[in-house]
């Protein structure tokens, strides 16, 4: 699964490095780093929704370093 996160300017004023942040950690603690591959992304077309992260083909906007877990334990249930 590939897991990109915008760090366009509107993204990272919205706290896209603490969302990269947060899956660095997450990837780690749950030892992940086979099924899941970050990366950043630029500008994904949806700043005013941002931040925004593409989970394969996927768009996600309104992420945050809080809801992030959610979003990523969702996408691996689902084996995105
Ligand atoms: S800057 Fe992130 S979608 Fe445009």
């Amino acid at each position: 699964m590939k897991i990109s996160v915008c760090i366009g300017s509107s993204c990272h004023l919205r706290g896209s490095y603490d969302i990269i942040q947060r899956l660095k950690e997450l990837v780690a603690r749950d030892h992940l780093e086979d099924q899941v591959e970050l990366s950043a992304a630029f500008c994904l077309g949806q700043c005013t929704h941002g931040c925004t992260i593409r989970i394969d083909e996927e768009i996600i906007t309104g992420v945050t370093a809080d809801n992030i877990e959610g979003i990523l334990t969702k996408a691996l249930a689902e084996g995105a």
